[in-house]
């Protein structure tokens, strides 16, 4: 089973940036981390990281093509606003669950971040548990043999 792990806007600045909310590892170092993690469920991830709308929605249409069986998406501020990320997702939800993660609670911050425009086109999300968020993304696709079943 291959995953996608795909990381929006500012997500590259991580390590540096807000480290109350973020912490203190890189994308490369949390990036490393969820590799061994999937290595150890069996899974096969490979990473995307963008700062442009655009190019994660032509990431998202073509993800089946590229051999992935499903999608852990932390679209960042897009996450907020995005109908063009949420229509992305919907074109593809049939062929390929998506998975909204966050590393902070989204619900505990300002008001403009408990709105997720994504949350109802994924199959589920989690959000508040730092690295840990993916790593239960990659334990549901692992459970779920590919993540298309109801719990
Ligand atoms: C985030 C939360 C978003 O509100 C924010 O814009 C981010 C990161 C998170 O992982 O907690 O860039 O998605």
């Amino acid at each position: 089973m291959k995953i996608f792990i795909v990381n929006g806007p500012n997500l590259n600045m991580l390590g540096k940036r807000e480290p109350e909310h973020y912490g203190s590892q890189s994308l490369d170092d949390i990036n490393k981390e969820l590799e061994e993690e999937a290595k150890t469920l069996g899974i096969e991830v490979e990473f995307f990281q963008s700062n442009t709308e655009g190019e994660i929605i032509n990431f998202i249409h073509g993800a089946k093509e590229n051999g992935g069986n499903g999608i852990i998406l932390n679209a960042g501020a897009f996450t907020h606003y995005s109908y063009a990320i949420h229509d992305a997702i919907t074109s593809v939800e049939r062929d390929i669950p998506v998975i909204e993660v966050h590393l902070s609670n989204l619900h505990k911050r300002e008001e403009f971040r408990h709105k997720s425009v994504l949350a109802s086109a994924c199959a589920g999300q989690i959000s508040g548990f730092g690295k840990y968020s993916y790593i239960m993304a990659l334990q549901y696709f692992k459970m779920t043999k590919g993540g298309f079943k109801n719990c």
